[in-house]
């Protein structure tokens, strides 16, 4: 319903945002359309309370300290080779039956990477340049394949990424996927509001200044885009879970679905051994008996003695490295969604571009701002037997998150890792690849080491950069 000028004022008033209002004489028909639909979808309220929260924030340091490392599944467990064979068959049934289905979160832009575009366009395949959407979508074409069962894909974008990633992924074809298996939906948004007042902010006169709410709106995103009703439809049960920027992920990974599988979890994590007690991944740890994540924004400023801290056993706490790799019961995203369990919202300072009182455009240098955010592992601590599982960094997780040059998770060091897997691979087939020469191996050519084997003639010898497709 169109609601006028007055009526706006005065709901905006009963909680002192009718500043927003300010240059409302000022714009045509299609502008006040367009901040009257952004002013309909917010809550006013929520959002007062958000701001106010803020103010007593989690005590990170105080569930650091009743933080222990999480019971996991590790790599080095003594009966590792005979429970993975299980949990393998398991999976290649799970699979089989079209019971598994993806969902890739990619409402980021490339702009750490100094990228204008969404960040799955980026070009990170060594030699052939291929983006990651291309990494990713081949890689469940190549799981499917080998399944003999298709995997339908849920794509999750942003309203900054939205209808560039749907152009791309069209003029490509979905990189082999049959359009019918691609779902792209788009997440939610949340404004930015002024640190000091809470009130919102217009990032033009005819709009507010509104960010991505977090990848935690996947859930509801699924939900209200109906994917989770063609999932239903579909008789997908399990749902992998993983984020755009890592085109080393083991798409499907049936060891890792196995185990959930075998656990009977309703949420489990993939996690990697740290690098270094402040590396910047997510901390999977148990508080009060409950798996939760405590990000690395919030662990790493506290002091030595506490992200250091070690267990009993001698072993450190923060040993789990979240690879934001999950696996989901779809039923268990249906209960949620249904029981209206609202993910909490994490805080971020940013600095956030506006107008002033007079119209004119600010772009602050400091954080002017404050940016609400909902994380979809929240979902932890509500789900049943989630399970932890401990998967091989170098195998499977070179996520690239800064630009060119920078001395961590670049795309030189992204590409760098990848090249020392295929080579790898290639040596355990009976290869022999030069040192320093560049290799790629194409998802559609083989998945793994086994795969690869079984496709090449050993003996081979690489001298050259060479890509396999
Ligand atoms: C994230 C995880 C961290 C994990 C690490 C692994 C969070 C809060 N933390 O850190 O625990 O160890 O990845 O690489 O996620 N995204 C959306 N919509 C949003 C926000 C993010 O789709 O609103 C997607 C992005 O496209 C990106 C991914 O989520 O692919 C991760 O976001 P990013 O901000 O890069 O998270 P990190 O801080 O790197």
């Amino acid at each position: 319903m169109k609601r006028t000028r007055v009526e706006l004022e005065r709901e905006l008033a009963a909680f002192d945002q009718q500043h927003v209002l300010a240059f409302w004489d000022e714009l045509d028909e299609s502008g006040c359309e367009r901040l009257a639909g952004e002013l309909a979808r917010l809550d006013l309220a929520q959002l007062r309370e958000l701001f106010r929260g803020e103010v007593v924030a989690e005590d990170w340091a105080e569930t650091a300290r009743r933080s222990s490392a999480p019971p996991a599944r590790r790599l080095s467990d003594a009966d590792a080779a005979e429970s993975t064979e299980r949990a393998t068959a398991a999976a290649l049934e799970a699979l089989a039956a079209g019971h598994v289905g993806v969902v890739i979160v990619a409402g980021g832009q490339g702009s750490r990477l100094g990228f204008e575009h969404p960040k799955g366009m980026y070009p990170v395949g060594p030699i052939s340049g291929a983006s990651l959407f291309q990494i990713l979508l081949e890689k469940i074409t190549a799981r499917a394949r080998v399944a003999g069962m298709r995997i339908p894909l849920y794509l999750m974008t942003s309203p900054a990424t939205h209808a560039e990633t749907v152009d791309y992924l069209r003029a490509n074809e979905h990189f082999g996927l049959p359009s019918e298996d691609v779902r792209i939906f788009c997440q939610g948004t949340m404004p930015a509001v002024d640190a000091k007042t809470g009130r919102l902010l217009l990032a033009e006169k005819h709009c507010l200044a509104l960010s991505p709410d977090g990848h935690g709106g996947t859930l509801r995103a699924l939900s209200e885009s109906g994917c989770l009703a063609d999932m239903h439809a579909r008789g997908v049960r399990q749902l992998f879970y993983c984020q755009i920027d890592n085109p080393l992920v083991e798409m499907c990974d049936p060891v890792f679905l196995g185990y959930h599988l075998l656990a009977g979890s309703e949420l489990s994590t993939a996690v990697v051994c740290k690098k270094h007690s402040r590396e910047k991944v997510g901390n999977v740890v148990s508080v009060d008996g409950r798996l939760r994540i405590l990000e690395y924004s919030d662990l790493n400023p506290l002091p030595d003695e506490i992200v250091e801290r070690r267990g009993a056993d001698g072993s450190p706490v923060f040993w789990a490295g979240n690879t934001a790799v999950h696996v989901f019961d779809v039923a268990f995203l249906e209960r949620m969604a249904a029981s209206g369990t609202a993910l909490p919202f994490h805080v971020a300072r940013k600095a956030v571009g506006h107008l002033d009182p007079a119209g004119n455009r600010v772009e602050p240098r400091k954080p002017n701002a404050i940016k609400f955010e909902r994380f979809i592992f929240d979902l932890l601590p509500e789900a049943r037997q989630g399970i932890v599982v401990e998967v091989d960094a170098q195998r499977t997780f070179a996520p690239v998150k800064n630009a060119p040059g920078d001395p961590t998770d670049s795309p030189e060091t992204v590409r760098a890792q990848m090249i020392a897997l295929y080579t790898d691979w290639l040596r355990r087939a009976g290869c022999e690849v030069a040192e320093g020469v560049t290799v790629e191996i194409s998802p559609l050519f083989a998945q793994n080491a086994d795969e690869l084997a079984a496709r090449i003639s050993p003996g081979l010898t690489v001298t050259a950069p060479r890509y396999f497709c």
